[in-house]
């Protein structure tokens, strides 16, 4: 009989995308279903306070197999990480974190027999070698950040394992994500995050990047709809698995904040770039993500402009009611 998803885990899961996975999972399976953890815990975080959370270090094999044994779980979505720019101040912790943490949720998933583990990728796997627009999905993977660098071992480990012991597991390579509900971890894109708050609160932002730099990002409700599509694509529909393009939409710093100007006319954006710009000077500009298309529907919804509005309309509320 063919399996469903019914209990999952999700590692990481107080971080940006973790904390909008985990709401949009709740209200599809169920909040009794959805086993948010982190090694760290928030207070008065609605995602701890209104339903099943643990503590838990990817790095700690037991505790990973007590928690899937304890809540009989069958999918993970596997998303504790150390992203780019943190992971280039600390090269070992980058790799150990996104390595073992990787390689233990694999392992677990044969021992226990899960049903499927999603794992993130990243535009990171890219450096030298490919065109800057419309990255193919076949493409040299030559990254010069050690996020980067796991990254690619990630996909080659997870695709690996998918063959040689017949795991299910799934990926894509998330272009920079952009939210209102967390702030990013640490990453090179995170500065399309930050002026959007910079820009509510104090109509001024110091951006990273330089003006020009073009990078390939995506809104949040687009992200966690592309994750759980392909958390639910049928295994026979797909070529690829741990690897998928996704794309939304391209621009660059100065083009974002024209875009802020249009609601927020008196928004003052200055540039001083540091160590970030040569990560994303590292990375393309767009992707074709045509196997994701064909393979499981992936179609975004949001473009520039509908995504800036939408952004601006959140945060001044929360600006309004206190909250950032
Ligand atoms: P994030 O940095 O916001 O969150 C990562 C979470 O992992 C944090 O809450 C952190 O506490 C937790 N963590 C760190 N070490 C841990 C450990 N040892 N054990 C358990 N938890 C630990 O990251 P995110 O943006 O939510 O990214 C999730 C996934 O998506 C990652 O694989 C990342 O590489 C990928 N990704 C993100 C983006 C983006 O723009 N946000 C883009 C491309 C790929
Ligand atoms: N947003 C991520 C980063 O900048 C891309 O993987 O690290």
């Amino acid at each position: 009989m063919k399996r469903s998803i019914k209990k999952i885990l999700v590692t990481g899961a107080l971080g940006q995308i973790g904390t909008e996975l985990v709401l949009a999972l709740r209200k599809k399976y169920g909040v009794n279903n959805v086993i948010a953890s982190d090694i760290k815990h928030k207070e008065n975080n609605p995602l701890t306070k209104n339903g099943p959370f643990e503590i838990l270090d990817i790095l700690k094999l037991n505790d990973i197999e007590k928690t899937i044994e304890k809540y009989e779980i069958d999918t993970i979505f596997h998303l504790a990480a150390i992203l780019s720019a943190v992971g280039e101040k600390d090269p070992a912790l980058c790799w150990n974190v996104n390595m073992t943490g990787t390689l233990n949720i694999l392992n677990s998933s044969i021992k226990y027999n899960l049903l499927r583990v999603i794992i993130p990728s990243s535009i990171a796997v890219w450096g030298k070698g490919v065109p800057k627009y419309m990255v193919p999905q076949e493409s040299v993977l030559k990254p010069s950040s050690m996020y980067g660098v796991t990254k690619v071992a990630g996909e080659l480990l997870c695709d690996y394992y998918v063959q040689k012991f017949g795991v299910d597991c799934r990926g894509l390579r998330y272009p920079g994500i952009i939210s209102s509900e967390t702030l990013p971890g640490g990453g090179t894109t995170d500065y399309a995050v930050e002026i959007f708050y910079e820009a509510v609160k104090n109509n001024y932002y110091n951006c990273f990047l330089k003006p020009e730099t073009e990078l390939p990002m995506m809104y949040m409700p687009d992200c966690i709809k592309a994750t759980i599509d392909l958390a639910e694509a049928e295994f026979e529909d797909l070529k690829h698995h741990s690897d998928f393009n996704v794309a939304a939409m391209t621009f660059d710093a100065q083009t974002l904040a024209k875009e802020i100007q249009k609601h927020l006319p008196n928004f003052i954006i200055e540039y001083n770039p540091d160590y970030r710009q040569a990560i994303a000077d590292s990375w393309p500009a767009s992707i074709d993500d045509s196997a994701a298309r064909e393979e499981w529907n992936w179609k975004p919804n949001y473009d520039l402009g509908a995504m800036t509005k939408d952004m601006l309309e959140k945060l001044t509320k929360k600006f309004k009611d206190g909250l950032i």
